[in-house]
């Protein structure tokens, strides 16, 4: 049977107390309702629909890279009311209902439930509380079969006892939904079209209703405020901290990690505490990284010591490498084996060779170090000249002395020496050296200016 999911992102998120639609409020750096497609895309699904309601526009404007059709429901009038706005688009397979803002569900878990599915079952998935208030209760019968929910405003004093809790979560054929969808009726304490009264009717056909935990009680926590958001974001990270540890990376405190994309590691590598990895980052063995760096889309090779505070985006760094403490390289930076880019160094679409240093107080940007080049601390590429960027090359083995203004577009040829103070903005030829800057001149003797008298 085909598959069709269903995501509910029409409700406005009130408590959340903000001007962003609920569902685009992001977890782990990306925005719930991302989440949720992501795992559903995981299933073979033939399409996905996300019905959109409040803030329709930013939210569908937010997922436009995902192959999703929208289903407008224009008015909230209760959660079936709003599968019912994706009813014309479904197959004739199975249809599964997820929620934009229940982000942390997982794939083996609907799986699960989704393997219950046929013409005379369908399958709902439940989760047991301590405390369940708020939530719709599962009524059962004698033969404990599921034959009814009932919403907590609905719910008399033994129901709301039952701490068999609805998670919203449910699967079943198309053909039972658009049976089922046209008689729902809002006579209910909410006034609302409640897709919870499917179960009913389905118990009244005769259609058996399987039910499925989920794996982690975590998997169905809804957001409904910031607080709720901050909760399942430590909670999310925790998962991914457990998932890290296992696969032999050592952190050194799991609860002050933050991954927000993919983190690929080798074996023993170790983060230090409040590091944060954004987009897709792939660490080799070995690879140390220190206090409180922030690394986004970049390959750190194997060998590799990042000390703290060190910031790195869309940046290789061969294997072998010391960056920081304190270092920025940013987009487009390589470095070959064994290079070093020290404290209070920035670098930018700049490749830097085997072995080669700027150990301190740097700008590099687009240029091009060969191997063993030795750049002095203060030295600056001057790439823009106010409407241009240009290029600086500088051979292999290279000295640049501290202080050095590169006026690109500039060479600096092999074995070259420039001079500490210097701004270059004529090529330097092979195994020559460059200087220019005042001579220092010098009187023998020199009296100080003396204090005048005040009086
Ligand atoms: C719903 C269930 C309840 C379950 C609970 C789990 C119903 C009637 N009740 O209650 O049994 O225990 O979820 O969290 O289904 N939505 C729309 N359009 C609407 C109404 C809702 O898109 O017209 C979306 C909301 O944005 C939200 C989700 O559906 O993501 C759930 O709606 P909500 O009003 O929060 O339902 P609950 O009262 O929590
Ligand atoms: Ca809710």
């Amino acid at each position: 049977m085909t598959l069709d999911v269903v995501v509910l992102a029409a409700g406005q998120g009130t408590r959340m107390r903000s001007s962003l639609p609920k569902v685009l409020h992001r977890l782990a750096g990306k925005p719930m309702v991302s989440h949720v497609l992501d795992t559903a895309g995981k299933l073979d699904a033939q399409r996905l629909h996300v019905v959109v309601g409040h803030g329709a526009e930013q939210v569908r404007e937010a997922l436009r890279d995902y192959p999703v059709r929208f289903a407008l429901q224009a008015e909230q009038k209760g959660t079936g009311h709003a599968v019912a706005q994706a009813l014309e688009g479904l197959g004739n397979g199975k249809v599964l209902v997820l929620y934009g803002d229940v982000p942390l569900i997982r794939r083996e878990t609907l799986a699960g439930l989704l393997a219950q599915v046929s013409e005379s079952r369908m399958g709902l998935l439940t989760v047991t509380l301590e405390d369940p208030s708020g939530y719709g209760r599962i009524l059962r019968n004698e033969s404990g079969e599921v034959v009814a929910i009932v919403e907590q405003k609905d719910a008399s004093e033994q129901e709301l006892a039952i701490c068999e809790c609805n998670t919203g979560i449910m699967a079943m054929t198309a053909a039972q939904l658009k049976r089922w969808l046209p008689r729902l009726s809002a006579d209910n304490a909410q006034g609302e079209y409640y897709l919870t009264d499917v179960i009913a009717m389905a118990a009244d056909e005769g259609v058996a209703i399987a039910t499925a935990q989920p794996v982690d009680a975590m998997e169905v926590e809804g957001v409904n405020n910031r607080l709720q958001m901050a909760r399942l974001e430590r909670a999310h990270q925790m998962h991914i901290a457990e998932q890290l540890m296992v696969a032999g990376v050592a952190l050194l405190d799991p609860s002050r990690l933050d991954v927000r994309g993919q983190l690929n590691c080798g074996h023993d590598v170790e983060i230090d505490v409040g590091c944060v990895f954004e987009g897709d980052v792939e660490l080799g063995e070995g690879v140390r990284i220190g206090p409180h760096c922030v690394i986004r889309d970049s390959h750190i090779g194997a060998g590799t010591v990042v000390e703290p505070h060190s910031v790195i985006d869309g940046s290789v760094a061969a294997g072998h490498n010391r960056i920081g403490p304190f270092a920025r390289l940013r987009p487009g930076t390589r470095l070959a084996v064994g290079a070093k880019v020290g404290n209070f160094v920035e670098t930018k679409n700049a490749e830097v060779g085997e072995g080669s240093k700027i150990n301190h107080l740097s700008y590099v940007g687009d240029a091009r170090l060969g191997r063993g080049v030795n750049v002095g601390a203060g030295t600056i590429t001057c790439n823009y000249d106010g409407a241009n960027k240009h290029h600086t090359d500088i051979g292999d083995d290279a000295f640049i002395g501290s202080n050095t203004a590169l006026v690109a577009p500039v060479s600096v040829g092999r074995g070259a020496t420039v001079g500490a103070g210097s701004t270059i903005s004529k090529d330097v030829p092979d195994n020559a050296l460059a200087v220019s800057r005042g001579r220092q001149i010098g009187k023998a003797d020199w009296p100080r200016p003396a204090r005048k008298n005040a009086d």
